[in-house]
């Protein structure tokens, strides 16, 4: 058997620890933090979104809960300004940029995109939480980049069906 220093076993061991925590932290973020390194996503011509699904922005119900969000951002705004779903609404966003790099942030949401033009940014996610929540641009874009705002309404369908009773 190869003879080990006692020290450098306690290295060893201490390495192996160290990493054994890193690889813990990364499975865990993945896992139960739902955390997702950005994939290449869709490539489109952005002098041509006319021809693309971008032509038509708005919240689009596709049945069983589920919905599709298509976003074009723009100076100095986002187009749709407001989207409204019901609790429980399971979203897929579809957003790109028309001009230059803007952002889009969902307030107490894991939807947080960088907007390239050419680029679509995808993401699905479900609101389970009513309340308003604003989505912002948080990328700087020039003097207006401070109004670049709009509100995602989640509409609590239980109370609004139990006050029409
Ligand atoms: Cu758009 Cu800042």
């Amino acid at each position: 058997m190869l003879h080990v220093h006692e020290y450098e076993r306690y290295w060893m061991i201490g390495v192996a620890a160290v990493l054994g925590v890193f690889m813990a932290a990364l499975i865990a973020g993945a896992v139960v933090f739902g955390v997702r390194v950005p994939d290449k996503g869709e490539i489109i011509n952005p002098n041509e979104l006319q021809n693309t699904m971008f032509a038509n922005p708005g919240v689009f119900d596709m049945g069983n809960g589920e919905y599709n969000v298509v976003m074009l951002a723009q100076k100095w705004s986002f187009n749709p300004a407001e989207i409204r779903i019901p609790v429980g609404a399971e979203v897929t966003f579809h957003v790109t940029s028309r001009d230059i790099t803007h952002g889009f942030i969902i307030e107490r949401h894991n939807v947080n995109f960088e907007l390239v033009p050419g680029h679509v940014a995808q993401a699905r996610m479900t609101f389970n939480e009513p309340g308003e929540f604003r989505y912002i641009c948080h990328e700087y874009c020039g003097q207006f980049h401070h109004a670049m705002h709009g509100v995602l309404i989640v509409e609590d369908t239980d109370s609004l069906a139990q006050t029409a009773d």
